[in-house]
């Protein structure tokens, strides 16, 4: 840009005209065509009536009436960069993805962080899980690793998904609260979900207000499979670790920031990378085999479990560096698509009933996002590397197969075809079974690594915890919801529970929760119902 003022003048009401010329391009309409004034719609007399047939005008108007797509059902609230992920060394021992074949190797990435249960316009230091969306352009296609800054879920089956982000999310009646877990209805279903109460440690941790985006790990939570060339697998779990170290904030401190500036965290990572501090990850893995699986009393599928660092370490494979911001945030960070599903060959899932879950989900919820199967075409969601396919039309289709053949197999020679061995081969897993609705007895043990936890906590840190779930269980109108939670908490650590109920006023201890699953026959009488005795 010249730096130059174009130049203006004033219309007969005062309004002010700046006119193209020299550097300053014609503003036209979607269409092209050269508009004369962008002040004043087309009117008789010029007092008189708008006239239809302005269509500079309808254009205008009708293009911002429609500028809202919906906002993500989960993880509304988020924040991009773009970057890269550099291969230190070759994993083909593992892996026959391309992006771990070559050391030094450098991938193209756009990272997004969000916080869950907010919306698009809440503020940034929420208690909330932080999304930490990896997308991955490799030669062999798009990666998305589609983590969260906790290593653990609070569900162990996707079913029970839409539930959790209902009772998670502002209460159907009032709308309120908008950001925060404060309230009946998430502490209501989450005590009557003991599977949760690992996550429910974390997320009363310093980990869930961090001091900002570059001082989260990420995780990839899943336990994922490795496929080499000789299509043999191994278990990994991924996990991002922060240069700068981990730092979170205290509550006070989150929530006076929340009302100073509630896009601290958007701000933070803005300020970074404009004034060239690009923030870094470490890529860990954490790589084991059936028999090292098989030596837990959890289950490696149980996404609410972690393997401890101290018994399985996570190895560096790699680094990523976000160090361009979106030249544009709606076509970039509110346009991106992550999907779970996006694996390159080498890369597969393991039975986890979550990620199963979630492998469906997402592209379910991209086409409602966004509005057509065609989304993929959006320069943010196209991959990188050659692509080729007969997928073709819908809405917004802005690339179709080209020439005769839009089909395989043709006998024009035209168009590609399938790759048996460079392409995508889910790992053969051997599978038997009868169909049910049943959760393996490994799924059952909700409490030992919430302790486990607990205990690895310094004493502020364990403070922290007793006063999040205070404050959180002091907003809980029900008593026997914060009675219930105090059940599971004596499951947990009994200082903690014991601190927790007397904070609350609770004046009698309850019995611990029931520590097994219970069976159908034992399945406690409707929550409603006791509510309501109480
Ligand atoms: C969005 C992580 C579980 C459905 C997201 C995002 C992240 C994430 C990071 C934001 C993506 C973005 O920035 O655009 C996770 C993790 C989970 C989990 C780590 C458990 C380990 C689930 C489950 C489901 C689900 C079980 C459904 C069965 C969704 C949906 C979105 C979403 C529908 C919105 C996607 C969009 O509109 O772009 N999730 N999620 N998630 N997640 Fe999950």
């Amino acid at each position: 840009a010249s730096g130059q003022e174009p130049d203006s003048a004033r219309g007969n009401g005062g309004e002010l005209h700046q006119i193209a010329g020299g550097e300053t391009p014609t503003l036209t309409t979607a269409l092209g065509t050269p508009v004369s004034d962008d002040q004043n719609t087309l009117r008789i007399g010029e007092r008189g009536p708008a006239l239809i047939e302005d269509s500079h005008f309808r254009e205008k108007i009708f293009h911002f009436d429609h500028e809202r797509i919906p906002e993500r059902v989960v993880h509304a609230r988020g924040y991009g960069a773009h970057g890269y992920f550099e291969t230190y060394e070759s994993l083909a021992k593992y892996t026959r993805a391309d992006i771990f074949q070559r050391a030094g190797e450098k991938t193209p990435a756009f990272v997004r962080f969000s916080t869950v249960a907010g919306n698009k316009g809440s503020f940034d230091l929420a208690r909330d899980v932080r999304g930490f969306a990896v997308k991955l352009y490799t030669r062999e296609g798009n990666w998305d690793l589609v983590g969260n800054n906790i290593p653990v879920f609070f569900i162990q089956d996707a079913i029970k998904f839409p539930d959790l982000i209902h009772a998670a999310k502002q209460e159907p009646d009032r709308a309120f609260p908008q950001a925060q877990t404060a309230h009946d209805n998430f502490w209501d279903f989450i005590s009557l979900m003991p599977e949760s109460m690992h996550m429910v440690m974390w997320i009363m941790s310093d980990r869930a207000i961090p001091r900002s985006f570059r001082f989260m790990q990420g995780f990839g939570v899943h336990t994922f499979r490795l496929v080499n060339a000789k299509d043999e697998s191994t278990f990994v779990k991924f996990i991002w670790k922060p240069k700068l170290g981990m730092q979170s904030v205290v509550w006070n401190e989150a929530v006076k920031i929340n009302g100073a500036d509630p896009d601290f965290h958007r701000r933070d990572l803005w300020d970074a990378i404009q004034s060239g501090n690009f923030p870094e990850w470490e890529l860990t893995v954490q790589l084991f085999d059936q028999a090292f699986a098989d030596s837990f009393d959890f289950d490696i599928l149980d996404a609410t479990k972690i393997i401890p660092e101290e018994v399985l370490e996570p190895i560096p494979v790699g680094r990523l560096v976000l160090d361009r911001m979106p030249d544009n945030f709606f076509a970039e960070t509110e346009q991106v698509a992550f999907m779970t599903q996006n694996v390159p060959p080498g890369i597969d899932f393991s039975n986890d009933p979550l990620l199963q879950g979630r492998n469906f989900s997402y592209l379910d919820t991209q086409l409602k996002r966004l509005g057509s199967p065609n989304f993929t075409h959006l320069p943010i969601n196209a991959p990188k590397c050659p692509f080729a396919h007969f997928q073709q039309d819908g809405h917004m289709a802005m690339r179709n197969p080209v020439g005769r053949a839009n089909y395989e197999p043709n006998s024009w020679g035209l168009g590609p075809r399938e790759d048996p061995q460079r392409g995508f081969r889910s790992f053969a897993d051997a599978e038997d079974g009868q169909k049910v609705r049943l959760r393996a007895e490994s799924f059952a043990d909700h409490y030992s690594q919430a302790r486990q936890f607990f205990n690895s906590q310094t004493p502020p840190e364990q403070r922290h915890i007793a006063m999040a779930l205070t404050f959180e269980l002091s907003k809980v109108q029900a008593p026997a919801i914060r009675e219930r939670m105090v059940s599971h908490l004596l499951n947990i650590d009994e200082t903690l529970a014991t601190t927790v109920a007397d904070k609350l006023g609770i004046r009698n201890m309850p019995d611990p929760a029931e520590a097994a699953v219970p069976t159908r026959d034992d399945l406690p009488p409707s929550p409603a119902l006791s509510i309501i005795e109480n």
